[in-house]
Protein backbone atom coordinates (compact mmCIF):
# COMPACT_ATOMS: atom_id res chain seq x y z
CA UNK A 1 0.00 0.00 0.00
CA UNK A 2 1.46 3.39 -0.56
CA UNK A 3 0.71 6.13 2.22
CA UNK A 4 1.15 9.61 2.15
CA UNK A 5 1.96 11.13 6.27
CA UNK A 6 1.78 14.72 6.38
CA UNK A 7 4.98 14.66 9.15
CA UNK A 8 4.50 17.75 11.76
CA UNK A 9 7.87 17.72 13.98
CA UNK A 10 6.80 20.67 15.89
CA UNK A 11 8.78 21.85 18.65
CA UNK A 12 10.82 20.92 22.04
CA UNK A 13 11.34 17.55 22.09
CA UNK A 14 8.69 17.08 18.72
CA UNK A 15 11.81 16.15 16.63
CA UNK A 16 13.11 13.73 18.34
CA UNK A 17 10.25 11.70 18.83
CA UNK A 18 9.54 12.23 15.64
CA UNK A 19 12.56 11.06 14.12
CA UNK A 20 12.21 7.28 16.43
CA UNK A 21 8.16 6.70 15.42
CA UNK A 22 9.32 7.67 11.34
CA UNK A 23 12.35 5.01 11.54
CA UNK A 24 9.83 2.83 13.33
CA UNK A 25 7.13 3.50 9.96
CA UNK A 26 10.14 2.57 8.06
CA UNK A 27 10.78 -0.53 9.39
CA UNK A 28 7.35 -1.56 8.54
CA UNK A 29 7.28 -0.55 5.48
CA UNK A 30 10.06 -2.34 4.22
CA UNK A 31 8.85 -5.37 6.32
CA UNK A 32 5.43 -5.30 4.89
CA UNK A 33 6.23 -4.03 1.38
CA UNK A 34 4.27 -0.69 2.03
CA UNK A 35 5.42 2.39 0.53
CA UNK A 36 4.98 5.35 3.31
CA UNK A 37 6.05 8.86 1.52
CA UNK A 38 6.65 11.80 4.01
CA UNK A 39 5.30 15.43 3.39
CA UNK A 40 6.89 17.61 6.13
CA UNK A 41 4.63 19.99 7.52
CA UNK A 42 5.81 23.50 9.74
CA UNK A 43 3.53 24.00 12.66
CA UNK A 44 3.82 25.63 16.11
CA UNK A 45 6.66 28.09 16.97
CA UNK A 46 9.06 26.46 13.83
CA UNK A 47 6.33 28.20 11.31
CA UNK A 48 5.83 31.69 13.66
CA UNK A 49 9.49 32.08 13.42
CA UNK A 50 9.35 31.18 9.60
CA UNK A 51 6.12 32.33 8.57
CA UNK A 52 4.56 34.85 11.57
CA UNK A 53 1.78 32.31 11.53
CA UNK A 54 1.64 28.79 13.44
CA UNK A 55 0.38 27.11 10.97
CA UNK A 56 -0.27 29.11 7.13
CA UNK A 57 -3.17 28.22 5.07
CA UNK A 58 -0.69 25.98 2.80
CA UNK A 59 0.71 24.02 5.43
CA UNK A 60 -3.11 23.04 6.90
CA UNK A 61 -3.83 22.36 3.06
CA UNK A 62 -0.74 19.82 3.14
CA UNK A 63 -2.69 18.01 5.86
CA UNK A 64 -6.09 18.04 4.55
CA UNK A 65 -4.49 16.37 0.99
CA UNK A 66 -2.39 13.80 2.87
CA UNK A 67 -3.59 10.22 4.08
CA UNK A 68 -3.11 11.11 7.55
CA UNK A 69 -1.47 13.20 10.26
CA UNK A 70 1.78 12.28 12.64
CA UNK A 71 2.49 15.09 14.94
CA UNK A 72 5.11 15.82 17.67
CA UNK A 73 4.72 18.75 19.79
CA UNK A 74 4.31 22.41 19.33
CA UNK A 75 5.03 25.45 21.75
CA UNK A 76 7.62 26.50 24.23
CA UNK A 77 8.71 29.44 26.47
CA UNK A 78 10.02 31.01 23.44
CA UNK A 79 6.84 32.27 21.96
CA UNK A 80 4.98 33.13 25.50
CA UNK A 81 5.23 36.41 24.49
CA UNK A 82 3.15 36.06 20.88
CA UNK A 83 -0.33 37.68 21.13
CA UNK A 84 -3.41 34.72 22.11
CA UNK A 85 -4.37 34.26 18.12
CA UNK A 86 -0.34 33.61 17.12
CA UNK A 87 0.53 31.25 19.66
CA UNK A 88 2.33 28.20 18.59
CA UNK A 89 -1.13 26.42 20.18
CA UNK A 90 -3.27 27.87 17.94
CA UNK A 91 -1.88 26.28 14.73
CA UNK A 92 -2.69 23.07 16.88
CA UNK A 93 -6.50 24.04 17.33
CA UNK A 94 -6.73 25.18 13.92
CA UNK A 95 -5.22 21.71 12.15
CA UNK A 96 -8.00 20.23 14.59
CA UNK A 97 -10.61 22.38 13.68
CA UNK A 98 -9.19 22.11 9.82
CA UNK A 99 -8.97 18.70 9.53
CA UNK A 100 -12.59 18.10 11.71
CA UNK A 101 -11.40 15.79 13.71
CA UNK A 102 -13.97 15.84 16.42
CA UNK A 103 -12.85 12.82 18.52
CA UNK A 104 -10.03 12.26 20.30
CA UNK A 105 -8.78 9.15 22.06
CA UNK A 106 -6.95 8.41 24.91
CA UNK A 107 -6.55 5.21 26.27
CA UNK A 108 -4.70 4.80 29.73
CA UNK A 109 -3.52 1.85 30.51
CA UNK A 110 -0.70 0.41 32.28
CA UNK A 111 1.85 -2.08 31.11
CA UNK A 112 3.12 -4.64 33.30
CA UNK A 113 6.25 -4.01 32.72
CA UNK A 114 5.72 -0.37 34.16
CA UNK A 115 3.39 -0.76 37.06
CA UNK A 116 5.80 -0.10 39.58
CA UNK A 117 6.48 3.24 38.00
CA UNK A 118 3.01 4.29 38.83
CA UNK A 119 2.56 6.81 41.83
CA UNK A 120 -0.29 4.77 43.09
CA UNK A 121 -0.53 2.41 45.56
CA UNK A 122 0.57 -1.14 44.24
CA UNK A 123 -3.19 -2.54 45.63
CA UNK A 124 -4.82 -0.21 43.46
CA UNK A 125 -2.51 -0.29 40.20
CA UNK A 126 -2.92 -4.26 41.13
CA UNK A 127 -7.06 -4.05 40.07
CA UNK A 128 -6.19 -2.91 36.78
CA UNK A 129 -5.51 0.10 34.65
CA UNK A 130 -7.32 0.05 31.43
CA UNK A 131 -9.63 2.65 30.08
CA UNK A 132 -10.00 5.16 27.14
CA UNK A 133 -11.24 8.62 27.26
CA UNK A 134 -13.07 9.75 24.68
CA UNK A 135 -12.32 13.55 24.42
CA UNK A 136 -14.56 16.17 22.19
CA UNK A 137 -12.02 17.85 20.41
CA UNK A 138 -13.37 20.83 18.30
CA UNK A 139 -15.87 23.01 20.49
CA UNK A 140 -16.41 24.10 24.07
CA UNK A 141 -13.86 26.64 25.54
CA UNK A 142 -11.19 26.39 23.28
CA UNK A 143 -13.16 27.08 20.07
CA UNK A 144 -15.29 29.59 22.02
CA UNK A 145 -14.76 33.67 21.73
CA UNK A 146 -11.56 35.00 23.91
CA UNK A 147 -11.43 38.41 25.10
CA UNK A 148 -9.46 40.95 27.45
CA UNK A 149 -11.46 44.26 27.69
CA UNK A 150 -10.40 47.37 29.82
CA UNK A 151 -13.49 48.13 31.69
CA UNK A 152 -12.92 51.08 34.05
CA UNK A 153 -9.37 50.60 35.69
CA UNK A 154 -9.12 47.03 35.58
CA UNK A 155 -8.95 44.29 32.81
CA UNK A 156 -11.80 41.84 31.95
CA UNK A 157 -10.72 38.69 30.78
CA UNK A 158 -13.58 36.29 28.75
CA UNK A 159 -13.74 33.00 27.31
CA UNK A 160 -17.27 31.51 25.79
CA UNK A 161 -18.18 27.72 26.36
CA UNK A 162 -20.41 26.61 23.89
CA UNK A 163 -22.32 23.42 23.32
CA UNK A 164 -24.87 22.39 20.57
CA UNK A 165 -26.97 19.56 20.68
CA UNK A 166 -25.40 18.09 17.61
CA UNK A 167 -22.20 18.72 19.00
CA UNK A 168 -23.04 16.40 21.86
CA UNK A 169 -24.46 13.92 19.93
CA UNK A 170 -21.57 13.12 17.77
CA UNK A 171 -19.21 12.47 20.49
CA UNK A 172 -21.43 10.74 22.20
CA UNK A 173 -22.01 7.93 19.67
CA UNK A 174 -18.24 8.02 19.41
CA UNK A 175 -18.09 7.22 23.15
CA UNK A 176 -21.36 4.54 23.14
CA UNK A 177 -19.67 2.77 20.08
CA UNK A 178 -16.10 2.52 21.59
CA UNK A 179 -17.88 1.01 25.00
CA UNK A 180 -19.87 -1.29 22.55
CA UNK A 181 -16.39 -2.62 21.34
CA UNK A 182 -15.13 -2.69 25.00
CA UNK A 183 -16.36 -3.43 28.32
CA UNK A 184 -19.64 -1.62 27.70
CA UNK A 185 -19.26 0.45 30.25
CA UNK A 186 -19.52 4.69 29.64
CA UNK A 187 -19.05 7.32 32.11
CA UNK A 188 -19.99 10.50 30.85
CA UNK A 189 -18.32 13.07 32.83
CA UNK A 190 -19.59 16.33 33.40
CA UNK A 191 -20.50 19.74 35.74
CA UNK A 192 -24.05 19.76 35.45
CA UNK A 193 -24.61 20.89 39.10
CA UNK A 194 -22.98 24.55 37.32
CA UNK A 195 -22.91 24.56 34.05
CA UNK A 196 -25.94 24.75 31.24
CA UNK A 197 -23.52 23.12 28.89
CA UNK A 198 -23.33 20.43 31.33
CA UNK A 199 -26.85 20.03 31.62
CA UNK A 200 -27.70 19.64 28.18
CA UNK A 201 -24.76 17.49 27.65
CA UNK A 202 -26.30 14.46 30.03
CA UNK A 203 -29.93 15.33 28.42
CA UNK A 204 -28.60 13.98 24.72
CA UNK A 205 -26.19 11.64 26.51
CA UNK A 206 -29.67 9.82 28.15
CA UNK A 207 -31.40 10.18 24.93
CA UNK A 208 -28.57 8.64 23.42
CA UNK A 209 -28.37 5.59 25.72
CA UNK A 210 -31.90 4.01 24.66
CA UNK A 211 -29.73 3.36 20.93
CA UNK A 212 -27.16 1.24 22.85
CA UNK A 213 -29.22 -0.90 25.44
CA UNK A 214 -26.10 -2.82 25.81
CA UNK A 215 -24.05 -0.45 26.99
CA UNK A 216 -23.86 0.77 30.82
CA UNK A 217 -24.31 4.87 31.11
CA UNK A 218 -23.18 6.78 34.14
CA UNK A 219 -22.85 10.00 34.63
CA UNK A 220 -20.01 11.67 37.15
CA UNK A 221 -19.34 15.40 38.20
CA UNK A 222 -15.94 16.02 36.80
CA UNK A 223 -14.41 17.06 40.31
CA UNK A 224 -15.39 13.52 41.87
CA UNK A 225 -13.80 11.74 38.33
CA UNK A 226 -10.65 13.34 38.72
CA UNK A 227 -10.56 11.84 42.58
CA UNK A 228 -11.65 8.81 41.42
CA UNK A 229 -9.27 8.31 38.62
CA UNK A 230 -6.42 7.81 41.42
CA UNK A 231 -8.89 6.56 43.75
CA UNK A 232 -10.01 3.45 42.20
CA UNK A 233 -9.15 3.88 38.13
CA UNK A 234 -10.51 -0.19 37.58
CA UNK A 235 -13.78 1.36 37.68
CA UNK A 236 -13.97 2.84 34.20
CA UNK A 237 -14.27 1.40 30.58
CA UNK A 238 -14.90 4.58 28.37
CA UNK A 239 -14.94 8.01 29.93
CA UNK A 240 -16.92 10.47 27.29
CA UNK A 241 -16.18 14.08 28.01
CA UNK A 242 -16.14 17.58 26.73
CA UNK A 243 -12.97 19.07 25.34
CA UNK A 244 -11.34 21.29 28.78
CA UNK A 245 -12.05 18.17 30.58
CA UNK A 246 -10.88 15.62 28.55
CA UNK A 247 -7.34 17.84 28.63
CA UNK A 248 -7.06 17.70 32.30
CA UNK A 249 -8.17 13.95 33.40
CA UNK A 250 -6.21 12.90 30.12
CA UNK A 251 -3.10 14.07 31.73
CA UNK A 252 -3.78 12.76 35.03
CA UNK A 253 -4.90 9.30 33.74
CA UNK A 254 -1.66 9.13 32.08
CA UNK A 255 0.27 9.66 34.74
CA UNK A 256 -1.10 6.75 36.86
CA UNK A 257 0.01 4.33 34.09
CA UNK A 258 3.49 5.50 35.01
CA UNK A 259 4.36 8.02 32.31
CA UNK A 260 2.70 11.10 30.17
CA UNK A 261 5.39 9.69 27.67
CA UNK A 262 4.13 6.45 26.71
CA UNK A 263 0.59 7.65 26.15
CA UNK A 264 -0.81 8.01 22.64
CA UNK A 265 -3.94 9.40 21.16
CA UNK A 266 -5.70 9.16 17.77
CA UNK A 267 -8.32 11.86 16.70
CA UNK A 268 -10.76 11.73 14.42
CA UNK A 269 -13.87 12.85 12.87
CA UNK A 270 -16.22 13.75 9.52
CA UNK A 271 -13.14 13.89 7.49
CA UNK A 272 -11.10 10.88 6.06
CA UNK A 273 -8.03 12.66 7.66
CA UNK A 274 -6.80 11.29 11.64
CA UNK A 275 -4.52 13.35 13.45
CA UNK A 276 -2.17 11.08 15.70
CA UNK A 277 0.08 12.40 18.72
CA UNK A 278 1.23 11.41 21.58
CA UNK A 279 -0.18 13.36 24.73
CA UNK A 280 2.13 15.05 25.92
CA UNK A 281 3.50 18.54 25.43
CA UNK A 282 7.09 19.66 23.57
CA UNK A 283 8.89 19.72 27.06
CA UNK A 284 11.60 22.08 26.08
CA UNK A 285 13.03 21.38 29.32
CA UNK A 286 14.43 18.40 27.92
CA UNK A 287 14.56 18.94 24.17
CA UNK A 288 17.77 18.32 22.15
CA UNK A 289 19.19 16.31 25.26
CA UNK A 290 18.36 13.09 23.69
CA UNK A 291 16.18 12.12 27.12
CA UNK A 292 12.79 11.88 25.76
CA UNK A 293 10.73 9.16 25.81
CA UNK A 294 9.60 8.43 22.13
CA UNK A 295 6.94 5.45 22.73
CA UNK A 296 4.13 8.03 23.13
CA UNK A 297 5.23 8.83 19.31
CA UNK A 298 5.66 5.45 18.17
CA UNK A 299 2.44 4.23 19.54
CA UNK A 300 0.66 7.15 17.78
CA UNK A 301 1.91 6.00 14.27
CA UNK A 302 0.84 2.27 15.43
CA UNK A 303 -2.45 3.77 15.81
CA UNK A 304 -2.54 5.39 12.56
CA UNK A 305 -1.94 2.21 11.09
CA UNK A 306 -5.31 0.73 12.80
CA UNK A 307 -6.94 3.38 12.69
CA UNK A 308 -6.63 5.35 9.40
CA UNK A 309 -4.79 2.16 7.01
CA UNK A 310 -6.46 -0.77 8.39
CA UNK A 311 -3.13 -1.93 9.31
CA UNK A 312 -3.76 -4.03 12.35
CA UNK A 313 -1.69 -6.71 11.80
CA UNK A 314 1.18 -3.84 11.27
CA UNK A 315 0.34 -1.64 14.43
CA UNK A 316 0.27 -5.40 16.38
CA UNK A 317 3.63 -5.53 15.03
CA UNK A 318 4.84 -1.92 16.36
CA UNK A 319 3.02 -2.88 19.57
CA UNK A 320 5.03 -6.23 20.11
CA UNK A 321 8.31 -4.66 19.05
CA UNK A 322 7.81 -1.67 21.67
CA UNK A 323 6.86 -4.30 24.20
CA UNK A 324 9.45 -6.54 23.90
CA UNK A 325 11.85 -3.79 24.41
CA UNK A 326 10.53 -2.96 27.60
CA UNK A 327 10.86 -6.09 28.42
CA UNK A 328 14.28 -6.27 27.85
CA UNK A 329 14.99 -3.25 30.32
CA UNK A 330 15.09 -0.82 27.99
CA UNK A 331 13.82 2.35 30.02
CA UNK A 332 14.09 6.21 28.92
CA UNK A 333 14.67 8.57 32.07
CA UNK A 334 10.83 9.13 32.61
CA UNK A 335 9.97 5.21 33.64
CA UNK A 336 13.38 4.62 34.59
CA UNK A 337 13.37 4.11 38.59
CA UNK A 338 16.86 3.16 39.75
CA UNK A 339 16.20 -0.07 40.10
CA UNK A 340 18.81 -2.82 39.08
CA UNK A 341 18.52 -4.83 35.94
CA UNK A 342 16.82 -2.03 33.94
CA UNK A 343 19.59 -0.40 31.13
CA UNK A 344 18.70 3.53 30.99
CA UNK A 345 18.73 4.74 27.46
CA UNK A 346 17.34 7.65 25.70
CA UNK A 347 15.51 8.49 23.00
CA UNK A 348 17.53 7.59 19.88
CA UNK A 349 18.54 4.16 21.57
CA UNK A 350 14.73 3.54 22.38
CA UNK A 351 13.87 4.02 18.71
CA UNK A 352 16.57 1.53 17.59
CA UNK A 353 15.45 -1.26 20.15
CA UNK A 354 11.72 -1.01 19.05
CA UNK A 355 13.14 -0.64 15.11
CA UNK A 356 15.30 -3.72 15.78
CA UNK A 357 12.37 -5.73 17.71
CA UNK A 358 10.14 -5.20 14.34
CA UNK A 359 13.22 -7.17 12.02
CA UNK A 360 12.47 -7.62 8.73
CA UNK A 361 11.92 -10.75 7.31
CA UNK A 362 12.21 -9.94 3.28
CA UNK A 363 15.48 -8.42 4.34
CA UNK A 364 16.44 -11.92 6.21
CA UNK A 365 15.01 -13.89 3.44
CA UNK A 366 17.42 -12.25 0.34
CA UNK A 367 20.12 -12.57 2.56
C1 LIG B 1 -3.23 18.37 24.50
C2 LIG B 1 -2.52 19.67 24.74
C3 LIG B 1 -3.18 20.74 23.89
C4 LIG B 1 -4.62 20.85 24.33
C5 LIG B 1 -2.48 22.11 23.95
C6 LIG B 1 -1.04 22.01 23.48
C7 LIG B 1 -3.23 23.16 23.18
O1 LIG B 1 -2.49 19.98 26.09
O2 LIG B 1 -3.28 17.91 23.34
O3 LIG B 1 -3.75 17.81 25.47
O4 LIG B 1 -4.91 21.53 25.33
O5 LIG B 1 -5.48 20.24 23.68
MG1 LIG C 1 -3.27 18.44 27.34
Amino acid sequence: MKKNIAVIRGDGIGPEIIEQAVSVLDAIALKYGHEFTYTEVDMGGVAIDKYGDPLPDEMLEKCISSDSVLLGAVGGPKWNGVPGDKRPEKGLLKLRAGLKVYSNNRPAKIWKQLASSSPLRPDIVQKGIDFIIVRELIGGIYFGEHKTEKKGSELIATDVLTYSESEIERIGKIGFETARKRGKKLCSVEKSNVLDSSRLWNKVMRSLAASYPDVQLTEMLVDNCAMQIVKDPSQFDVIVTENMFGDILSDEASMITGSIGMIPSSSLGAGTVGLYEPIHGSAPDIAGKDVANPIGTILSAAMMLKFSFDMDKEAADMENAVSSALDDGYRTADIYNGNGGFTLCGCGEMGRQIVKRIGNTNREQEI
